[in-house]
């Protein structure tokens, strides 16, 4: 665990098809700092300060994807899981490669600890990484997600959404709440609250539907909730109390569903078609995965 608090350090990277500026400070060697790009591997995240030794590594380079087990895999995205311990060299270039869009003041050299789910979209050349969250073997404190970057290229496409989607599904496998690491960046906060209000009403308006079928009673408890989503309760409350939906009645509290929240969730809607993007989600059927022991 290294203290970082330098300014940024590198000018551009070039990574697969793309080229970005990074946001933020990474130990990248001392020497890349003069070095007008920096050239990354896209599939095994080394790092290179001349073209040319970038392009002998990749004519050697065989890697398609990820290092890991592929555990997910619909007609858009693929995830990888990838052990720290076994993959300590990917995992550590990764965490450097992040770390470019991450304003942690710390940056885990100790990768072991850490597995990392990995989203990836397939072409004919490979699987090409979008974003990824690591996640502590062990967490006493019940996180689900330690770090969670969409690489920024692939941002505000709604792959953050799912890799938190993602998050959740494997806490559901495992038959636990969850929550991330504390505290979250302004963006990771954003995200979250984005994801947390849209799971939330999709449980309420699901319950709703249920009801009127006559399945199920028309009460749901913010435990309930939490249940179904793999939320914490600390989590569903907070989201309740920010969607204004809760109110208390003789001492107990009462989840509404407000016209407001039905009206932005039409309005979600509408957005998404109008960007022309398809709602991605999570095909809980598709992930073939148990917690590991
Ligand atoms: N400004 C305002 N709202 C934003 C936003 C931004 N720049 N980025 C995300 N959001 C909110 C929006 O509500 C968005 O939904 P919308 O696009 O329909 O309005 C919602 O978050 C989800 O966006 P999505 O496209 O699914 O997320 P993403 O792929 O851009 O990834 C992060 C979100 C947090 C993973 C990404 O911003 C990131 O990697 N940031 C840098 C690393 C970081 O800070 N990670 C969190 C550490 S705790
Ligand atoms: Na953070």
């Amino acid at each position: 665990q290294t203290e970082i608090s330098r300014v940024r350090n590198l000018g551009h990277i070039q990574m697969g098809a793309f080229e970005m500026e990074p946001w933020y400070f990474s130990p990248y060697p001392s020497t890349f700092t003069a070095a007008e790009t920096v050239y990354i591997c896209e599939f095994c995240l080394s790092y290179f300060d001349s073209n040319q030794t970038f392009t002998r590594h990749r004519s050697k380079c065989t890697l398609l994807h990820p290092p890991g087990n592929e555990i997910y895999r619909d007609s858009s995205v693929s995830f990888f899981e990838i052990d720290g311990r076994r993959q300590r060299r990917w995992c550590r270039n990764l965490c450097l490669l992040s770390k470019l869009f991450l304003d942690h003041k710390t940056l885990y050299y100790d990768v072991d600890p850490f597995l990392f789910y990995c989203m990836t979209t397939r072409d004919e050349h490979g699987c090409h990484l979008v974003g990824y969250f690591s996640k502590e073997k062990e967490s006493a404190e019940g996180y689900n997600v330690a770090c969670i970057l969409t690489l920024p290229q692939y941002q505000r496409k709604g792959y953050g959404k799912l890799l938190i989607a993602f998050s959740y599904e494997l806490s559901k496998r495992e038959g636990k709440l969850g929550s991330p690491e504390k505290p979250l960046s302004d963006l990771g906060l954003l995200g979250y609250r984005a994801y947390w209000a849209e799971t939330v009403t999709d449980v309420l308006l699901d319950h709703e539907k249920n009801s009127k079928d006559g399945k199920g009673s028309g009460e749901i408890s913010v435990e309930e909730i939490g249940a179904l989503s793999a939320m914490t309760t600390n989590d569903v409350l907070h989201t309740l109390q920010n969607l204004n939906m809760l109110r208390y009645s003789k001492g107990q509290h009462v989840i509404v569903l407000t016209e407001a929240v039905l009206e932005a969730k039409e309005k979600a809607k509408a957005k998404e078609k109008a960007k022309g993007l398809t709602k991605r989600r999570i095909e809980p059927e598709r992930l073939t995965w148990r917690p590991p022991v």
